[in-house]
């Protein structure tokens, strides 16, 4: 994402870039150079659509990445000529887009489901109280409707964003020959299932991790935010609501101007508190190349 403060303090998205995440598995670098092209694709989209040469980033890293793995990530960026400004552990920019400080005052539980990983973080009192990291996100849920329901993995992935989950019935799957699937029907009730226990068994154990580290569920005041591509699920709210016992809601972004369409979709929550975060950083603001104006923009990535 790449945006600009505005002269009235407003900060407008300029552009964004995206590409499919490759070399990365279970949020974990397994081949730099592959993930390299990957991030150069994104950048050159957003630089594009922003009209701006991106010389520098914020870069978000989930709690996978310790030491080697946090080497590596600068390293894809570096290789690229691209420097990096700083690096934000994941959930605390997706919380930074999501919750205000009002609400991280009252305490609250940020959850980030993303493909491959699950990154949540806890605030009460304006800080935060404990945060990490799961290897499971909606490419384990997708797996699971592949297996359960018999169907291949690409079609289990379109049957999950189609269908989300929370519809009983019988789903008619079209034959698809060009793609060598034969077609069926599944049971809406068991994709389901399959679904839920994914998710329901990966909030428990957030739960049980904020119990470990004396985070209780009574100090979360201001409830839990769901946000991720895997918050789009149908009925990951009220699932969220029956494990923690506490209101969840579906998180959205917010204090930045633009393209409604990206600033609504929560699969961009992370970067876009990276680029809310460039702005209130202590460092000097992490200035890409200067525009004709004479206005430092600023390019991050995640
Ligand atoms: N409409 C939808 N309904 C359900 N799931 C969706 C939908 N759109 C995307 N997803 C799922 O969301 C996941 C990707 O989410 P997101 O883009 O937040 O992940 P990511 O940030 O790239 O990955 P990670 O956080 O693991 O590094 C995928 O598993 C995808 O199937
Ligand atoms: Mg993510």
């Amino acid at each position: 994402m790449v945006v600009e403060r505005l002269p009235d303090g407003i900060t407008k998205l300029l552009g964004m870039g995206q590409a499919d995440s490759r070399g990365v598995r279970k949020g974990e670098l397994v081949d730099v150079k592959v993930a390299s092209r990957s991030v150069l694709a994104a950048l050159i989209d957003a630089e594009m659509q922003a009209d701006v040469m991106i010389g520098c980033v914020l870069l978000a890293v989930t709690g996978r990445h310790r030491g080697t793995q946090i080497k590596n990530s600068i390293r894809c960026v570096k290789d690229l000529g691209i420097e990096v400004q700083d690096i934000v552990f994941a959930p605390k920019a997706s919380a930074q887009a999501v919750l205000d400080p009002d609400e991280r005052n009252m305490g609250a539980l940020v959850i980030d489901m993303g493909g491959g990983t699950t990154d949540y973080i806890a605030y009460d009192n304006g800080a935060v109280t404990h945060s990490g990291c799961l290897a499971v996100g909606g490419d384990h849920i997708t797996g699971d409707i592949s297996l359960g329901l018999r169907i291949p993995q690409w079609r289990a992935e379109r049957l999950k964003i189609e269908e989300g989950g929370a519809r009983g019935g019988r789903i008619v799957l079209k034959a698809e020959p060009e793609r060598d699937f034969a077609g069926r029907e599944v049971d809406g009730r068991l994709l389901n299932t399959i679904v839920h226990c994914r998710v329901r068994e990966t909030f428990q154990v957030v739960r049980k991790r904020l119990a470990t580290h004396g985070v209780r569920l009574d100090s979360l005041g201001a409830g839990v935010h769901l946000t991720g591509g895997c918050s789009l699920l149908r009925g990951i709210d009220g699932l969220a609501e029956e494990v923690f016992g506490l209101p969840a809601h579906l998180a959205r972004g917010t204090g930045i101007s633009g393209s409604a369409s990206a600033l609504d979709d929560p699969r961009y929550s992370c970067a876009l508190g990276l680029v809310k975060l460039g702005y209130s950083l202590a460092k000097p603001s992490p200035v890409g190349h200067d525009t004709e104006e004479g206005r430092p923009r600023i390019g991050c990535a995640a």
